[in-house]
């Protein structure tokens, strides 16, 4: 069998299962079962498939059938500028979660450039992988970053994904640590980022029953998915300068519920901004 009929017949077997994206999946698991880059497999697809990849595909298409996420069966997901490890124990990184990222780094404070200013400190809780906390100390070497998250399995591939991205620097290398909501931090800080649970437990209990295997801690929020929010922003006010923000991602219909949150916590200045598919995804507020 050719490459390209192998392709075609892993996109056929995906699409038939009504799963999203059968091409580009299929492509990206038979690149990963040939050991070749996407780019070479679109160069490849007349060559014959040796045994040992289409078998290898075939057990990889069986673990899409079965519910299990691409990224986990590459043992990868790409963010931003970074590549993720991740397996069972995260939840796989979403695209949406960068225009956090992005927030973040237009709200912290510019690099002090006169020697002996008080470092820039942020805090990025609910950390999973490390995704939003890593992608930040790679983009902001100047700012001291801390990652916690209330799960031990996640802070494991969080830690790999710190020594596999080299995030040591002068000044000190990023922390993390166990801790439930933002317990591990440390005050002062310039900013907090987190992307909590936010999915209801009721649409957790359908995707439980439709296979999902992500852990259900990342994703439960709670009977409204917005347990969390009114905990994190009564523990971010003391933790934060004067000035500092706290830039919560949300799910799409929880912009003006997650607002009045902050506000009764206190918070001013309150934003709300939208992903690439118009939705609401992120709030913002500002300690006075
Ligand atoms: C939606 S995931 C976000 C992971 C990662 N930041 C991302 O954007 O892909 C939520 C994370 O919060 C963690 N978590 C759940 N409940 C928590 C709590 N009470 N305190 C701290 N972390 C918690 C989970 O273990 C999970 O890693």
């Amino acid at each position: 069998m050719t490459a390209g009929q192998a392709l075609a017949d892993g996109a056929l077997a995906l699409q038939a299962a009504h799963k999203e994206s059968p091409f580009l999946d299929a492509g990206l698991l038979l690149a990963a079962a040939m050991g070749y880059s996407r780019d070479k497999l679109l160069a490849s697809r007349s060559e014959q498939l040796p045994d040992y990849s289409l078998k290898t595909l075939r057990g990889y298409i069986d673990r899409r059938l079965s519910g299990e996420p691409v990224a986990y069966i590459l043992g990868y997901k790409d963010f931003r500028h970074l590549r993720f490890f991740v397996d069972r124990r995260v939840l796989v990184p979403r695209p949406e979660t960068e225009h956090l990222v992005e927030l973040v780094l237009e709200m912290l404070p510019a690099r002090d450039v006169l020697a002996g200013g008080a470092p820039i400190r942020h805090h990025d809780a609910f950390a999973g992988c490390g995704c939003v906390g890593l992608s930040i100390a790679h983009e902001r070497p100047d700012v001291k970053v801390s990652l916690s998250d209330a799960s031990g399995d996640a802070l494991d591939v969080l830690s790999e994904n710190a020594k596999l991205l080299d995030t040591a620097r002068p000044g000190g290398a990023v922390q993390w640590s166990l801790g439930s909501v933002l317990s591990a931090a440390a005050a002062p800080l310039d900013g907090i980022s987190a992307n909590p649970p936010y999915v209801s437990s009721s649409f957790v209990d359908e995707m439980d029953t439709q296979g999902n295997k992500e852990p259900r801690m990342a994703l439960d929020g709670g009977s409204d998915g917005l347990d969390l929010y009114p905990l994190i922003a009564a523990q971010a006010l003391p933790l934060l300068k004067h000035g500092g923000f706290l830039a919560l991602e949300i799910g799409d219909e929880q912009g003006d519920a997650v607002s009045r949150i902050l506000a009764a916590a206190g918070f001013s200045g309150i934003r709300v901004i939208q992903d690439l598919a118009a939705q609401d995804r992120v709030v913002c507020g500002v300690k006075p």
